[in-house]
């Protein structure tokens, strides 16, 4: 069995991120051996007669400014682990945005360092110490713990034998470069909504035609933004081309209709 893929966090609050860590998926994945997790209180890495991580921003202002010589250091060790990170991330509302492409990413190597900033974040000399900025929004949270997390189990669900199912990422919304298609459950009636017919023909051909037509026709209404790097069967880029001006409009034919590609039975 091959090592597990480290992650070190480094945060101010490690009672916040440990428990995520030990619990459902996460939990479980390390039960199995397939990541290891290591959170690490960046006071520690406090050099000061005050033992402080922060200090006031120069040129004034309100809040506190994480210092460059505790991050380094929090840096610096990590760097000196075996294996060392492929990556050191911070997390900033100023970085990358954080999109499955770079989850898929992270989930080849075999260490990733994760840097949470709190107050005002970290001095600006910490960006020139690290392989990327991630941002898990245009929102500002009050700091990197959670952004952490996301990146954190979003990685960890794509690692072999992570998941229940072994299949069962390989529809998800945006790793197909469309969203997923919609699901259904018992009871069969809701409410007056009944679950479409087609998903209880037992026709595996139609089933599989309507799920990709369902998850076009939704991408097409609610992130058309996705479909020009989709991949997509010339059949598909036609009927959506064709579809474009409705369903592209102002949403009011959300989810209206599906393009008919003609394709898979
Ligand atoms: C209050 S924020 C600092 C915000 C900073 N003054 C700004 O406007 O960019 C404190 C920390 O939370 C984290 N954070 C907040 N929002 C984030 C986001 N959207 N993505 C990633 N990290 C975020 C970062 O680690 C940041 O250093």
């Amino acid at each position: 069995m091959s090592a597990p893929v480290r992650f070190t966090i480094e945060t101010l609050f490690p009672e916040l991120v440990l428990p995520w860590t030990r619990e459902a998926l996460l939990g479980r994945a390390a039960q199995r051996g397939l990541v290891d997790v290591r959170v690490n209180d960046l006071r520690r890495f406090a050099n000061t007669p005050t033992n402080r991580v922060d200090d006031a921003p120069y040129g004034g202002g309100a809040g506190m400014v994480i210092r460059v010589d505790v991050a380094a250091a929090a840096i610096d060790e990590a760097r000196a682990t075996a294996p060392p990170p492929d990556e050191v991330v911070l997390l900033s509302p100023a970085g990358e945005p954080l999109t499955q492409r770079l989850v898929e990413r992270f989930a080849g190597y075999r260490h990733i360092a994760l840097l949470c900033g709190r107050y005002e974040g970290f001095d600006a000399r910490t960006e020139r110490l690290v392989d990327r900025e991630v941002s898990v929004g245009d929102f500002v949270l009050m700091g990197g713990e959670l952004p952490a997390l996301c990146l954190l189990e979003a990685t960890v669900r794509l690692l072999p034998g992570a998941l229940g199912a072994e299949e069962s990422h390989r529809q998800d919304s945006f790793t197909t470069g469309v969203l997923d298609y919609p699901e259904y459950t018992r009871p069969l009636a809701f409410r007056g909504d009944e679950v479409p017919e087609v998903l209880r023909s037992g026709h595996h051909a139609r089933i599989t035609a309507w799920r990709r037509a369902q998850a076009l026709a939704r991408t097409a209404a609610r992130r058309p933004d996705l479909l020009a790097n989709a991949a997509l069967s010339d059949a598909e880029r036609r009927a959506l081309l064709v579809n474009e001006p409705t369903v592209n409009g102002n949403g009011a034919d959300r989810e209206g209709s599906a393009p008919e590609t003609g394709e898979d039975g």
